[in-house]
This record gives C-alpha cells, structure tokens and sequence, in this order.
C-alpha cells in the first residue's frame, strides 16, 4: 500500500477527502475550482469548493503548512484579523504513487479583496491612501500582540469593505513570528522597512501596467504607511505626564483610543516621589470598541467602522425616540427591528451577494444624506432604499463571490459604471 493521505484539522470536514488530492493543484478539472481574483504569490494558490463554502488551497511544503496552519490558529485566538485555518493536507501521492506538494487549505475570506480587485482601471490617491491606513492599522494590531509579519505586503493582505474605508486582514503568516514577550523597537521597524520596499515596489508595478492614477506617488504612499502606523502606535501606547490635578486627563486618554477604535484593559497610572506629577500609560489595548458594543447591544458582528457608523445611527434614533428612555438596549433592539433590518430586508434577493448587509446599510445612509442634500430635505427611507437599489446597488458587481470566467480568453461582461470609482476587478488576477 502506498502512503496514506494525512489531515490535519480542528474539525474534520468529510467533504475535504472528495478534493482531488491526488492531482497537482495546477491540473484539478474546473469543476472544483473557483474563480476568484487572488493576488500574487510564490506558490500555487487556487480556490476550490468545499461543502458550500469556498476554501484556498496552497502547494507549498509540508513543514511550511504545518507552521502557518499552527500561526493562524494563534493569531485567531489572539483575536487579529487573519484568514481561519481549514486544515494541512500531507502525504499526498498522485496516481503513480509520486510525492505531491502538502497543501494548506483556509477558508475564503467572504467579501474580501485582494488589492488589485479593488479597482477598475487606475488605482486613486485616495483609494491607495485608504489601503495603506488599513494596513497600518492591521500591523499595529498584529505587533501589539508580538507578531512579527515578516513579509509585509498588500499582496498578503486582504481587504474588506468597511464604511468608506477598508478593513485588512493578514492572508500569509508563512514567514511570521510571535514573541511572547512583544516585539522590540528593532524588530518593529524592520517589519516597517519590509512593508515600505514591499509596498513602493508594489505600486511601481501597478504604475508600468498603467494602473497608477498619474501623478501618484509611489514612494509617498509607502511613507504613509509609516506615518499612519507611528501616529497610531504612539497614540497606543505612549506615556503622558500631567499635573496632579489634572486627572481628566486619564479620561481623556481612554476617550482618544476609543474613538480610535481602542479599548484600554489595562493602564499604568503612576505618581511621582514628591506626588505633584501623574504618569499614564495604556499597557493591554484591544482593537475592536465599535464592534464590540454594537455587537453587545445588537448581536451584529461587522468591521469596526460600520460598527461605528451603526451605533451613531442607533445613538440618532434613540435620542429621536426619546420615549423610551434612557435604556440602550431596548432602544437598540427597537432600532434593529425598526431601522436595520427592513433595510437589509428590502434588498432583493438576486443583489444579496452584493454587499454585506452592514455595508449596504452604511450606503443606505449616505445615499439618503445626498438625496436630502440634492433637495434641500430629508427624504423617506422607503424613496431613499428604492433609489439606493434601482440606481446604486443594481450596478455594482457581487462582492460575497466574484466569479469571473475560467480563463482569461473568455469575453467578458461589461462592467457597469457605478457610484464608486474602485468598482471592478482585475481579470488577470484571476485564477
Ligand atoms: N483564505 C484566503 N481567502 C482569500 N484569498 C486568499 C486566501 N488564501 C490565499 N488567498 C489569495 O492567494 C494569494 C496568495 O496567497 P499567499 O498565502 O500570500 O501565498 P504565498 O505564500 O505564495 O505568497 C493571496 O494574495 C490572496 O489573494
Ligand atoms: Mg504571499
């Protein structure tokens, strides 16, 4: 008998023994292959499908897998935003009995985006600054809890929609670390360098396809990234002093990282000798305010700022719908029968994939804010939801699963024009 496949999974699904283990990955018929757009990479990546959901599948060697399956299973439970773990598949033999690649399989990240799917034609200033400061954020997350990336770049990145702006997520823990004790100032910067060279030569690559807005800088966009991270990590994490009777200051602080997005779980407050001078500084914070308290008051589990935006909707309509009191739970859970959910009820059906529910929710809002602008008064929701669908979301392309056509030759839909200029996708990366 020859060697035995061998899985290596949290929870077992049946379904990844029907894959075509015993092929290459470059030669699975497309019947179980998925068309997404991927960004680029050293190893064979392809989507497959698996018990109705999409999963990533990796060729790579079977002590890579093994280490990056083990990271993004520390990375999960350290709560950074990161693609989930399938499993390790070893042990794989074609039909003559020859060694394949291991394979990692993680699950598809629904609604995500490598970069280069984020726009049509030209990459904007704006668009690529709102990257880079997802980016930011997502390494200061990542080194707050000891993680060095090592490789970081936008093609390891995966990004979501999230408001106005974008949230990223880490797609390649190959080359990472995590240093129980957190990360030293050295090896913070040197992640920084990485990510600066990575992301210039990044958007120099875009620029010789013509993809670069012109006039765009890509030397300027990778400094942003350093700016957005040091204004963002000394906002977490540096130490203030003030006077001793100045302590609404403490306040102060916890106000800053919250509207951050950051909450504060442990702070060192100290005095001096003589007791005239406070020093304060935030030890443990976590990422995640908004979410968690819309999610505590709504069940609702989205990115940080839709989470905030929500919240100031709900915090509107409760202080509109003042009958009810001071209590913010039953308010919200007014507001979540009354407001969000016919909202999202209302979208028809074949344009759910389009956006998540809390992204359409968000667009729904600023759709009635131009409308209300364009007449010079506030407009029903019902006219606002039936304008936002017929002109808005009907447009745009579906967001859960892009599927694009199998090979590069087939003709291509026309993409409609849209609302937002990053509405499209780049067929070459597909798979
Ligand atoms: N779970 C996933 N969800 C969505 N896209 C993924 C996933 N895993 C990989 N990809 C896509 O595949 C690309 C390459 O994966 P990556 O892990 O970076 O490979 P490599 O180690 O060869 O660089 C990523 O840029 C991303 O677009
Ligand atoms: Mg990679």
């Amino acid at each position: 008998m020859t060697e035995a496949l061998s899985i290596t999974a949290s929870a077992i699904d049946p379904g990844l023994l029907q894959l075509p283990w015993s092929l290459p990955l470059a030669q699975w018929p497309s019947r179980a292959i998925v068309s997404l757009p991927k960004g680029l990479s050293r190893h064979l990546v392809r989507f497959a499908s698996l018990s109705g959901r999409v999963v990533a599948v990796k060729e790579t060697t079977e002590a890579m897998a093994r280490r990056e399956y083990e990271m993004l299973g520390n990375l999960h439970r350290l709560d950074v935003p990161c693609v989930e773990r399938v499993a390790v598949i070893a042990g794989r033999t074609d039909d003559a009995g020859l060694p394949l690649p291991a394979a990692l399989v993680t699950a598809h990240l629904r609604f995500s985006m490598p970069y280069r799917a984020l726009f049509t034609q030209v990459l904007r200033p704006d668009t690529a600054d709102r990257l880079v400061d997802a980016l930011a954020v997502l390494l200061v997350r990542l080194h707050n809890v000891g993680f060095f990336w090592g490789d970081v770049s936008l093609s390891n990145t995966l990004f979501r929609r999230d408001a106005g702006a974008f949230a990223a997520y880490l797609v390649d823990a190959e080359t990472g670390e995590l240093h129980e004790n957190g990360l030293t100032p050295g090896q913070r910067s040197h992640d920084l360098d990485v990510a600066r060279t990575n992301i210039a030569g990044e958007i120099m690559d875009l620029a010789a396809g013509g993809r670069l807005e012109r006039g765009v800088d890509a030397i300027e966009i990778a400094d942003r990234l350093v700016a957005s991270y040091r204004s963002l990590w000394t906002a977490l994490t540096s130490q203030e002093s003030f006077a001793a009777d100045e302590s609404w200051r403490i306040t102060e602080r916890v106000q800053k990282l919250n509207d951050l997005g950051f909450d504060i779980d442990e702070m060192s407050i100290r005095t001096t000798a003589d007791g005239t001078t406070v020093l304060i500084q935030p030890k443990v914070v976590d990422a995640g305010h908004h979410q968690r308290r819309l999610l505590r008051l709504t069940g609702l589990d989205v990115e940080e700022n839709q989470a905030r935006r929500l919240l100031n909707d709900l915090d509107q309509y409760r202080a509109r719908i003042s009958r009810l009191g001071s209590d913010e739970e039953m308010a919200a859970h007014e507001w979540l029968t009354r407001v969000f959910e016919p909202v999202v009820k209302s979208i028809p059906y074949d344009l759910r994939a389009k956006l998540e529910p809390a992204e359409v929710f968000h667009q729904v809002l600023e759709h009635r804010w131009y409308m209300s602008q364009e007449r010079g008064r506030s407009v029903p929701l019902a006219e606002v939801l039936s304008s936002y669908v017929h002109d808005v979301l009907r447009h745009r392309r579906d967001e859960a699963t892009i599927m694009g056509p199998p090979t590069e030759t087939t003709s291509l839909p026309l993409l409609s024009p849209s609302d937002d200029e990053d509405d499209g996708r780049d067929w070459r990366d597909l798979v």
